[in-house]
């Protein structure tokens, strides 16, 4: 164990995720086991820069593990962005005598610890906590489980709609640039079609679907959309098919936040309490500036430079056997 480091600081940054308190309770937990000190940094980055610190004790994080949301905030950080804003990051932590630092959140967030750490020697560790799971060196990110989860039980009260009103219901799902939450969603909601980014011919592949005058009359379609995806998100299409189909009754569900909130699954919580423990063990081992995953069932630690730069695709033969059982 690295004995220089005597007290961490653990946050939350960027978009909330399902899970994110069960990592902040792993890292207090594990700290402390191991005679570390520990400080909750409020608000990310914003708090750093705010001076918005917390002490934690074990008992500070009894009862979260259940909750969504983050019990230290989030915020996006347009300060930390300037050399300015990190110099009065890195001069806070410093007074507070925060040696090493365990950063939960996505790209953005492990973009500003690599920062942190080039230009003022703060060594952080990352633990990947996004729904969208569009993060290299992790199969699974926190809160993906959790916001699928979600869209999934959504899309199975829609279906008793679009049934009895014999309708096309657009779903669209979040996910930013990646189609990951929209892959599963569509699988496991048994959908007809799945809009993602990484797949271009999915609109072509509808029209000529639902061309079969007999599938216009069929009862109900799902269409799942990935909000990131290159026709425009779910109204875009809806205006597509109406016009080539003025016979189709379509509506529209932008599911939106409500996938980002609620408490977790037990595959959230157990992934968060593993990379939680991960990454303080990571850093009192000296390891720094890297992000914490599981690949393949093992711990894994990618550079953050690595993390931040490479894509994580979903695998083309999800994508082929996804168009299959949709026919
Ligand atoms: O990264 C998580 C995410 O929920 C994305 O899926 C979505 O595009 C974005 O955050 C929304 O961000 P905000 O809550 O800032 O509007």
């Amino acid at each position: 164990m690295n004995n220089n480091i005597k007290r961490i600081g653990v946050f939350t940054s960027g978009g909330d995720a399902p899970g994110m308190n069960a990592g902040i309770r792993a890292v207090v937990r594990t700290a402390t086991y191991h005679g570390i000190e520990v400080v909750g940094i409020r608000r990310g980055y914003q708090g750093m820069i705010d001076n918005d610190f917390i002490e934690l004790k074990t008992r500070s994080v009894a009862n979260i593990i259940q909750l969504g949301g983050t019990m230290l905030k989030t915020a996006r950080c347009e300060e930390f962005r300037s050399v300015e804003g990190r110099t009065k990051a890195a001069n806070n932590l410093r007074k507070r005598k925060i040696d090493g630092l365990v950063c939960i959140g996505g790209n953005g967030s492990y973009t500003g610890a690599m920062k942190l750490y080039e230009e003022h020697q703060i060594p952080t560790m990352g633990i990947p906590g996004t729904i969208d799971n569009d993060l290299f060196g992790t199969d699974f990110t926190i809160g993906y489980d959790t916001a699928i989860n979600t869209a999934v039980d959504a899309i199975d009260k829609i279906r008793d709609t679009a049934g009895s009103h014999n309708r096309v219901f657009m779903v669209e799902v979040m996910g930013r640039d990646s189609g990951f939450i929209a892959m599963a969603v569509g699988i496991s909601g048994g959908a007809e079609a799945i809009f993602i980014p990484e797949d271009t011919n999915e609109m072509e592949l509808l029209l000529s679907h639902f061309k079969n005058a007999s599938r216009r009359n069929k009862s109900f379609s799902i269409v799942v959309v990935a909000e990131g995806d290159r026709q425009g998100g779910a109204l875009a299409i809806q205006e597509q098919l109406e016009k080539e189909f003025p016979d189709l009754d379509v509506r529209t569900t932008i599911l939106g936040h409500i996938q980002r909130g609620g408490s977790p699954t037990a595959r959230d919580r157990v992934l968060a309490s593993q990379l939680g423990y991960e990454a303080v063990v990571g850093l009192l081992n000296g390891i720094n500036s890297k992000a914490v995953g599981i690949v393949a069932g093992e711990v894994v630690h990618t550079d953050f430079i690595e993390a931040i730069g490479k894509s994580k695709n979903i695998e083309p033969r999800l994508i082929e056997m996804a168009k299959i059982l949709s026919h």
